[in-house]
């Protein structure tokens, strides 16, 4: 709940401070930053530098120009604050006037095992939303890493991890850590609306229509949405399904299940509108029943659908289809890439994240127990 806070009897626009590494945008932290804009009216989001983060955590999967960009692409956010310090300061707070500091309630740790977020607590200056189970950059590189196709089924969605991938991620619950242990994630229309602008197109709505897989949401989809979104005044994004995007990716994409897809999607300023299993060919029917002046699509290649068609047969046969230049070469499979060819300096990351978690829980718990001497806990609130 947004907080009213009065200064001489006027509502004072009250601002909120977010941070962290924001490495490969997922919907998880679109939904803390949709959570934290809703006890505010103005969101700040702070975002690490790589240096900063490869010194606490690790190397980040994405540059610090592409978190940025990422950042400042989520509807919720009303502006980002480059090279944030990695322990929020009283003095950032203040130099951005932010009245507070929000963050999951996850525990994060500077590389000394320090609480980041001990001056704004000590302050009163903190809030905590629930984090969103299931998700994490730790996560999806753990996905990647294990090249699993169990978090997606045909027609069914399955999220546990194979058997034999137990020696590297460890499939005894107790031992993996609740916040970034590979959980699992549940989608609800609850989730969906919330993340959803809920506005239908104007009568003089000029709508645009693109389709694709759009998994592991990244920059060169940002790029070609935000030139797409500029086609018109509303921006239906269609997604595949699951079996689609497998057809045409082979191996084990969609490395994101359609669910996951659809947040990731309408997270983005630029989307108006999502179609939750799109066809895969653009169709007369589509068109009319979206009411749909254009159908873009960026410079990757077009599969042909399974009758071995175009799949923009029809939109480019009514001279109403749009190539578009996104300018940005990213793509998931070299998202992939990058996962594999650094894999050992990622797997290395993401067992000791995990350890510093566990090392924390079991300190919690032996202090409950009352069990613990000593400062162990000099990283918690
Ligand atoms: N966050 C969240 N739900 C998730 C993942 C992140 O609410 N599933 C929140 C974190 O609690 C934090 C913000 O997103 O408030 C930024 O998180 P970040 O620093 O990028 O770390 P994580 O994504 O948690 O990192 P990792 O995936 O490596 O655990
Ligand atoms: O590959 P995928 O189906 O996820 O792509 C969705 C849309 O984004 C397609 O129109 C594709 O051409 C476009 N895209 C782009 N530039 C990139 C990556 C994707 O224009 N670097």
């Amino acid at each position: 709940m947004q907080e009213d806070i009065k200064v001489n009897g006027h509502k004072k626009t009250v601002k909120v401070w977010c941070d962290g590494c924001y490495d490969m945008v997922h919907f998880g932290h679109a939904n803390s930053l949709r959570q934290a804009k809703a006890l505010g009216d103005y969101l700040v989001v702070g975002v690490h530098t790589d240096e900063e983060i490869s010194k606490h955590k690790g190397p980040p999967v994405f540059n610090e120009e592409e978190r940025y960009k990422m950042v400042r692409a989520i509807k919720w956010v009303d502006e980002v604050v480059e090279a944030a310090p990695y322990v929020t300061t009283l003095e950032t707070m203040d130099t951005y006037e932010c009245d507070f500091c929000v963050h999951g309630d996850d525990i994060t740790m500077t590389a000394d095992g320090v609480d980041t977020y001990h001056q704004v607590k000590a302050a009163k200056r903190y809030k905590e939303v629930q984090r969103t189970a299931g998700v994490s950059t730790t996560d999806l590189v753990g996905r990647m890493l294990l090249l699993t196709r169990n978090h997606f089924r045909q027609g069914q969605y399955e999220y546990s991890v194979d058997s034999d991938h137990s020696s590297s991620m460890g499939l005894d619950s107790s031992a993996r850590s609740p916040w970034t242990g590979c959980s699992q994630f549940l989608p609800t229309t609850q989730k969906i609306i919330q993340f959803s602008d809920g506005r239908p197109p104007l009568p003089t709505d000029r709508v645009v229509y693109v389709a694709g897989a759009f998994d592991l949401f990244h920059v060169g989809h940002l790029d070609f949405l935000e030139k797409a979104r500029r086609l018109g005044d509303y921006l239906i994004v269609g997604l595949h399904t699951d079996p689609t995007v497998n057809r045409y990716k082979g191996s084990n994409y969609p490395i994101m299940n359609l669910h996951e897809r659809v947040l990731s999607v309408l997270a983005c300023r630029y989307v108006s509108e999502v179609v939750i299993g799109a066809p895969y060919s653009v169709t007369k029917d589509l068109m009319e029943h979206f009411g749909v002046h254009a159908v873009a699509h960026g410079s990757t290649p077009v599969a042909p659908d399974e009758d071995g068609r175009d799949p923009f047969l029809y939109p480019k046969a009514i001279g109403k289809f749009i190539s578009v230049e996104s300018g940005n070469d990213m793509t998931t499979e070299k998202i992939v890439e990058r996962i594999i060819r650094n894999r050992l300096e990622f797997e290395a990351r993401n067992l000791k994240k995990e350890k510093k978690e566990m090392d924390l829980i079991r300190a919690i718990e032996a202090q409950k127990s009352g069990s613990c001497k000593g400062d162990v806990l000099k990283m918690s609130a």
